[in-house]
């Protein structure tokens, strides 16, 4: 007989148990009350939209691929002509990074107050539709799923009204 399967031995070593349980002060009622008690870093979250757009990866293609489309568009290029884009570029992947829950330590400025001098050159809500509208076709052009697109216009077209000063 194999040594821990008989009745017998499985007694002893349930006694043998309860004995250094009770020579230690402790018990199995307590092991498992503190098994049971998970701390809250093992709870099952959701994935973020960043995560399900496909993370770091994803943002940075979106992005170059988006700003190649307005530098290409005569009605919004003029918009960006004195700016750094490598700069644009890293502020964009890092505000979207954050707009979509991903891992950020976003400094940048805020909306109303990053687009409040173009407000004097022009910009309307013309120029918002055409952004979305590229943000969308760069999503579509690079497989982004159906419902992640709506997600995604839903969060820019909720900075509306701070980019147009409204
Ligand atoms: C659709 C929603 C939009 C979002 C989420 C967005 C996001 C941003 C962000 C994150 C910045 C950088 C802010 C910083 O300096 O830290 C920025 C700056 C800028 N955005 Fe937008 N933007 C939007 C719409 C537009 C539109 C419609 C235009 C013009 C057609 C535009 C043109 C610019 C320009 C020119 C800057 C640079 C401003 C400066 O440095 O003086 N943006 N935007």
């Amino acid at each position: 007989m194999i040594l821990g399967t008989s009745p017998a031995s499985a007694a002893f070593v349930v006694f043998a148990r309860s004995a250094r349980c009770a020579a230690a002060n402790t018990c199995l009622v307590r092991d498992v009350s503190r098994r049971t008690v998970e701390p809250r870093s093992n709870e099952v979250t959701e994935p973020t939209l960043y995560e399900r757009i496909g993370g770091e990866a994803a943002i940075t293609a979106t992005v170059g691929m988006f700003y190649d489309r307005i530098m290409s568009d005569e009605s919004l290029s003029h918009f960006f002509d004195d700016l750094d884009m490598d700069k644009q570029i890293n502020k964009q992947i890092a505000f979207m990074t954050m707009a979509f829950g991903g891992p950020h330590d976003y400094t940048g400025t805020d909306m109303r107050a990053a687009h409040a001098r173009l407000i004097s050159r022009g910009l309307a809500v013309e120029h918002f539709s055409a952004i979305a509208d590229h943000l969308e076709a760069t999503l579509v052009a690079l497989s982004v799923p159906p419902e992640l697109v709506g997600e995604v216009l839903t969060i820019v077209g909720s900075t509306k009204s701070e980019v147009l000063n409204e």
